[in-house]
């Protein structure tokens, strides 16, 4: 069985960053609230406890019951997660006024604590608390300070428990993954055995060992999630998998023909349907975007139900829901514990066992095992899309013809981000490859232009590219001032509708980014 760290979260925004870390150092993890331990888990080989918005001392802070852990496996606490160690075990944590944000260095490092091996005093590491220890608890030892933080890490004088006041998991602790480095392979003894390989080895296996000779349905969209776990499926079931790809009209220029290519490339049972009429005709005049999702989701789940009915003998739906959807997370106000909800509504609908295979992985290592399943790279490294597609880049209503205008517009800006690079670390890069995702919105404004010696009023649209590594937050992307004049000179000339062309040059928050 796969050897595991759990994370017992205290409601960090930085908790997932740990489990990526972990996972980066090919050792498996799970991600749990704080009061979930799972008992008698014969695979977990050791425990991190995160950070929390919550002091030690707030009537509402979560609390443990360490006898679960303590003396069973190594822990590593994490900002709250040593300060409740501390409080918990007879030490001092004491609010200092003086809230402790932003870089600092190592002043001191005891080498003999395994956590530093190979960490140099000067280190740069990352503090983000109100409260501070000042008395360690009983049998614990200082084995690292800043010039603010005498106590910043700590261990016990005989177990391997561990507490640091600052955060390893975050890029501007230089030093950090090396720190967790210690402690998950050092420390815990992980063999370093989960890898995109080991994951599709076993995943097969247990897919073919739950779903025997049942058939299975799943909806494609054309993004990597929901496509890797076709092909993932595909592996272990191969003809027993239908997959269904709905043309809601509203996808990019040629998509749903070159999707259909790819995927039966790779040997998939694909069915497409064309149902654009069906959506055009319901979102005829309909300007809100809340009520263009609406009309999009609910005519999806209907046309996908109806194709799925015809496979009388499917008995489970697949979907490609990946791990931090499925994380439990945190409302730290109410103190509620928010579960994994189905996108789309469609299980409940169909009536059908739902089978979620990419549901332990991160974004990245989707990518990996979709790269090791031998998928192509474009299908891969796409851009993400949303699921309304290009109705919510058409500002105001919907018709086929500003659809039409928008393929056309949309297909020359990534066309050309794709054909454009530039030297990144000795390399030549794409500026597709380079940005997160990018697209066209197209303005519910005319304005006035001349074409020859005609004056026309036509229509202006707005470029969006946008860097990010999670969609949480993102940039604009700086993209050169030559390639966006030439994209502009395209569209103007060649985008008969199009007489302007504009670039959004806002980030997110405050925007977003999509426009809708
Ligand atoms: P925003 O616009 O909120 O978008 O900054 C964040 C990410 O989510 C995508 N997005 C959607 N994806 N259905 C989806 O499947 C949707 O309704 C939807 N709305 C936004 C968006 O493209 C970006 O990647």
């Amino acid at each position: 069985m796969a050897q595991k760290i759990i994370i017992l979260d205290f409601g960090s925004q930085t908790t997932q960053l740990i489990g990526r870390r972990v996972r980066e150092m090919n050792t498996f993890c799970e991600i749990l609230p704080y009061n979930k331990f799972p008992e008698n888990d014969p695979d977990v080989i050791g425990v991190i406890l995160s950070g929390s918005p919550y002091s030690v001392h707030d009537p509402d802070s979560f609390r443990i019951d360490f006898d679960k852990i303590r003396g069973r496996y190594p822990i590593l606490g994490i900002c709250y997660g040593a300060q409740l160690t501390t409080h918990v075990f007879g030490g001092k944590v004491e609010s200092t006024h003086a809230h402790e944000y932003g870089r600092a260095n190592l002043t001191a490092v005891d080498h003999t604590c395994p956590i530093f091996e190979g960490v140099e005093v000067g280190s740069q590491v990352w503090m983000s608390h109100g409260d501070s220890i000042t008395q360690l608890g009983e049998g614990f030892r200082a084995v690292g300070s800043t010039a603010d933080v005498q106590f910043a890490a700590f261990q016990h004088e005989s177990e391997p428990f561990f507490g640091v006041q600052f955060h390893p998991e975050v890029f501007h602790s230089l030093d950090g993954r090396r720190m967790l480095e210690n402690f998950v392979i050092k420390v815990c003894g992980s063999r370093q055995d989960w890898s995109a390989d080991s994951f599709i080895e076993s995943t097969v296996a247990e897919l073919r060992q739950q779903l025997g000779d049942d058939r299975v349905i799943l909806g494609l969209s054309g993004g990597v999630d929901s496509s890797v776990a076709a092909v993932l499926l595909h592996r272990a079931i191969g003809r027993n998998l239908t997959c269904i790809f709905v043309d809601h009209g509203m996808l990019r220029k040629n998509e749903f023909h070159n999707v259909i290519r790819d995927y039966e490339a790779l040997g998939l049972n694909i069915i497409g349907v064309d149902a654009s009429a069906k959506f055009f005709a319901e979102l005829s005049g309909v300007e809100e975007p809340e009520a263009k999702r609406k009309i999009i989701g609910k005519g999806f789940i209907d046309v996908f139900d109806a194709e799925a009915q015809k496979i009388t003998d499917a008995k489970w739906l697949a979907q490609g829901t990946i791990y931090p959807d499925c994380i439990e997370s945190l409302n730290i106000t109410g103190k509620v514990i928010k579960s994994h909800h189905n996108v789309g509504g469609l299980p409940e609908k169909m009536n059908l066992r739902l089978c979620e295979p990419l549901r332990w992985l991160f974004k990245d290592e989707v990518r990996g095992v979709g790269r090791a399943l031998g998928m192509p790279e474009h299908l891969i490294s796409r851009h993400p899309f949303p699921g309304p597609g290009l109705a919510v880049r058409i500002l105001g209503d919907i018709t086929p013809e500003k659809v039409q205008i928008l393929q056309e517009a949309d297909d020359i800006f990534i066309e050309g981000l794709r054909n454009w690079t530039t030297e990144v670390n000795g390399r030549e890069v794409s500026l597709y490859d380079q940005t997160w995702q990018a697209g066209v919105i197209l303005l519910p404004v005319r304005s006035v232009g001349v074409m020859g010696d005609e004056r026309t009023y036509e229509r202006a649209v707005a470029l969006r590219a946008v860097t990010s590594t999670d969609a949480m937050t993102a940039d604009w992307a700086h993209l050169p001032y030559e390639f966006l004049a030439k994209v502009s000179n395209e569209i103007i000339n060649k985008v008969k509708g199009i007489n302007r062309v504009c670039y959004d040059i806002s980030s997110k928050p405050p925007s977003t980014i999509e426009w809708e």
